[in-house]
């Protein structure tokens, strides 16, 4: 069943978020497609959050409530690159398939396009077998530009990646 929309919220990552930043951060199944290693202590997650999502150009926790259950997030080039930002995000395994992610993406596109006035583009690397992360994608109105064959790493294994981009005179698609 899909969550209510107008539950899920973003913001910024709190010292008090651990525990449940450890519920999905520390997940085999979340961190899969992600660069991230599995957290595996509170102390892990702790520092992550104080070292690493706190100081984070943008990144934002997705909350249900205030609780966070997940997190998204945006890496802002600059220079001549400026001109675009890459999107990342995860959900804790309970939450997946009730539109949370999606929602969360949303709301995101509106929000960085505001806080970053050069970036008129957000675009996403996905690996080919990342198949809900690829309808995430498409149901928050992305457009896939192409297959970037043997492409980068994850975890020891060469990928090819999907490459999706939004742009900031593209049309979010209504809830
Ligand atoms: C990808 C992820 C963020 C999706 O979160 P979510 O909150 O479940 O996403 P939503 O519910 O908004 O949408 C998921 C969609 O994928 C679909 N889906 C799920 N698994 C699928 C599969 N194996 N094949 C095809 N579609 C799939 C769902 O049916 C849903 O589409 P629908 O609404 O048309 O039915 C979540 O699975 C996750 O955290 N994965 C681990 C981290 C990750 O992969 N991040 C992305 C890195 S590129």
């Amino acid at each position: 069943m899909e969550i209510e929309p107008m539950a899920v919220s973003l913001r910024p990552f709190r010292i008090s978020d651990a525990d449940d930043f450890l519920s999905f951060a520390g997940d085999d199944r979340v961190t899969r497609f992600l660069r991230w290693k599995t957290l595996a202590s509170r102390e892990e997650a702790l520092a992550t959050i104080r070292d690493v999502c706190i100081p984070h150009p943008w990144r934002r926790a997705v909350c249900v409530g205030d609780r966070c259950i997940g997190f998204v997030s945006m890496w802002p080039g600059s220079g001549d690159d400026r001109c675009r930002a890459d999107i990342g995000y995860g959900v804790a395994r309970e939450w997946w398939g009730k539109g949370v992610a999606t929602r969360a993406v949303r709301m995101a596109l509106s929000q960085v396009f505001g806080d970053f006035p050069d970036v008129l583009r957000i675009q996403a690397f996905v690996g080919v077998d990342s198949k809900a992360s690829q309808r995430v994608l498409e149901k928050a109105g992305f457009t896939r530009d192409g297959l970037l064959r043997k492409y980068a790493y994850l975890k020891g294994n060469l990928q090819d990646l999907y490459l999706y981009s939004f742009l900031s005179t593209d049309v979010v698609p209504a809830d």
